[in-house]
């Protein structure tokens, strides 16, 4: 075992592939300690979350203190201190969504799951929290399932949700990509490794581009900016909660156009796109 490996406690071929990995993280920026946050995410895609190991390879791949690791990793609430859950199941209880009932529904779950917020369930399945705004407020209650969305949730589809999780079952996001995959995966994925399912279902559906309809009607502007263009209709997405949570999927075909800035408007480049992002059955499983 060389002396690095043996440094980090990563036994040699892990401690081989992470460096590889890093190699690459670290390339994407001028200097290399700008890559600690992706390398954050690359350590919990391997332990689940940033331990002690992960910690001493990020100082010694990127020739900084364990401490200044520390003190970046217990700041973002994204990097867990204790082993995480297969999910993250987070319950928006940001202004918008606590008013339209997160609360309960978090309320709902925490009885459900026998857990509290950052706490996990017995069988390792399930970590719940409690999260702010994801920018979903038009959706709102929204629940994240490793940070994929399941809009207009209920206390009752909730916890059904939760329940398919914890046996195993395939869910379909509300939008976004098709299926749910494991903490791990998300994770590698957010250190910046594709898993080529980010142009996977609707991104922008109705609620979130009325206004944007409505502003192309009056041929309102802001002050300084362009006319809109003609917005044709949106694809409506897989149906909200019910069908979400039966892993249903009714998707209208191919995202249609929106504003250029949208993923609606984006050309279709996944079976998804055509097919209205049926799940497949061999992704959302544990790795
Ligand atoms: S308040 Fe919940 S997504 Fe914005």
């Amino acid at each position: 075992m060389t002396l690095e490996a043996h440094r980090s406690g990563y036994d040699e071929a892990t401690y081989a592939r992470l460096a590889q990995d890093t190699a690459a993280i670290i390339a994407r920026y001028p200097q290399k300690r700008s890559a600690l946050l992706p390398m954050l995410h690359l350590v919990q895609s391997e332990d689940g979350y940033v331990s002690r190991d992960g910690i001493a390879f990020c100082a010694e791949q990127l020739g900084i203190t364990a401490a200044e690791v520390s003190a970046v990793a217990t700041f973002y609430t994204q990097y867990k201190r204790h082993p995480n859950g297969t999910y993250t199941v987070g319950v928006c209880t940001n202004t918008l969504c606590a008013v339209m009932g997160g609360d309960e529904i978090f309320d709902e779950l925490s009885e459900h799951l026998g857990v509290g917020h950052d706490e996990t369930t017995e069988d390792g399945a399930i970590t719940l929290e409690r999260v702010e705004c994801n920018a979903a407020c038009d959706y709102a209650p929204v629940v994240m399932v490793n940070w994929e969305f399941f809009d207009n949730q209920t206390p009752a589809g909730a916890t059904q949700l939760a329940d398919r999780l914890r046996a195993g079952e395939q869910v379909a996001p509300t939008r976004g990509a098709a299926s749910v995959c494991s903490f791990k995966q998300m994770s590698r994925v957010l250190a910046g490794f594709s898993d080529g399912r980010a142009d996977e279902g609707v991104g922008a559906g109705e609620p979130t581009l009325a206004g944007l309809r409505l502003a192309r009607e009056h041929d309102w502007t802001a002050p300084g900016g362009a006319a809109p263009e003609q917005v044709d209709e949106p694809a409506t997405g897989r149906e909200p909660e019910s069908a979400a949570v039966a892993g249903e999927t009714t998707a209208a075909g191919a995202s249609a156009v929106g504003h250029e800035q949208s993923s609606a408007e984006r050309t279709p480049t996944t079976p998804a796109d055509a097919t209205g992002a049926t799940p497949d059955a061999s992704k959302g499983k544990q790795p």
